[in-house]
């Protein structure tokens, strides 16, 4: 390794390609790099919110901020974007991918298997085509890189979420390849896996009685769920200069989910009663 080497993983230049960045944590994630000044990409299939928020962003920060209409799990789709992008504000320095299919509980003796196959294609595949077609942009334009997966407290334990939670194990692992891999380029890649974050969707999912929060808090250290800003935080400080030495890690942004949930379920599945909060 050469001073050069690691000059490039210190401080990424370029274009932030956010992907599912029309809405929650990818949205977040957009409007941190256009408030540092960086041009930004937002890639969705939500065109109507995706054109919103780049209008909104656009010029914020002194950069540009551009919407493209890109369905992830279509690996040619993405590599002609990812063209447009290039041609259009500059190569990719930065590499959110934010988009994904979100699933309710289920059974895998029930669940249906095409959209089991189609939440594959869109949350491992999906992910797979853009740290490819950008990570390429990142090797070709020198300038090294920094890329994010957004997996989940489903990349650490068994969840039951057929397809997704399998899925965001794999992105973990893939997390790793892909920084073994491109590390000698000065691009880190690395992961952020969130417990439930506050999103609106979430807060529809509590409203309509499909997830019950006191249980979700339940088996959290703190007693208080990620903001999608929490998550763009973590995500803002890996692509870092302060995050030059780190790569290949999935970091938990969960409350202290993975620390407790094990820990409050002891006992023969007794839950253990936290003291009350002074
Ligand atoms: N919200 C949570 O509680 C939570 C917890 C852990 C991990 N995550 C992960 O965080 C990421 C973002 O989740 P969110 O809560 O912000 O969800 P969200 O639904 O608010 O955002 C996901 C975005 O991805 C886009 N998208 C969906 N399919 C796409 C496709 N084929 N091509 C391009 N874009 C597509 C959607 O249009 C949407 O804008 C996901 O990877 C999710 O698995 C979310």
């Amino acid at each position: 390794m050469n001073a050069e080497t690691v000059d490039k993983a210190k401080a990424p230049r370029g274009t932030a390609v956010i992907t599912g960045g029309a809405r929650g944590i990818g949205e977040a994630s957009a409007r941190r790099f256009a408030a540092e000044g960086r041009a930004v990409a937002i890639l969705d299939v939500a065109r109507e919110e995706g054109l919103a928020l780049a209008s909104a962003l656009d010029g914020t920060g002194g950069s540009a901020v551009r919407f493209y209409d890109c369905d992830v799990s279509d690996a040619e789709g993405v590599d002609a974007v990812a063209a447009r992008v290039a041609q259009e504000l500059g190569p990719a320095g930065v590499l959110v991918t934010s988009a994904a299919l979100i699933p309710n509980t289920e059974s895998i003796m029930d669940m249906d298997l095409a959209a089991h196959d189609r939440m594959w294609r869109v949350n491992y595949h999906g992910t797979l085509h853009v740290c490819r077609s950008f990570g390429r942009q990142m090797i070709d334009s020198g300038g090294g890189g920094a890329i994010v997966t957004v997996g989940s407290i489903n990349s650490l334990l068994p969840l039951p979420l057929p397809a997704y939670n399998p899925g965001k194990v794999a992105l973990a692992r893939l997390t790793q390849l892909l920084a073994a891999e491109l590390g000698r380029h000065g691009v880190r890649v690395n992961g952020v896996a969130p417990t439930y974050v506050m999103t609106p969707q979430l807060q529809a999912r509590i409203d309509a009685g499909q997830r019950d929060l006191p249980k979700m808090m339940g088996v959290h250290a703190l007693d208080v769920l990620p903001t999608p800003d929490d998550v763009a935080d973590a995500v803002e400080f890996l692509c870092s200069a302060r995050a030059r030495t780190i790569t290949g890690i999935m970091l938990p942004v969960d409350s202290g989910w993975a620390a407790s949930v094990s820990y409050m379920t002891y006992s023969g599945g007794v839950p253990w009663e936290r003291p009350a909060a002074p």
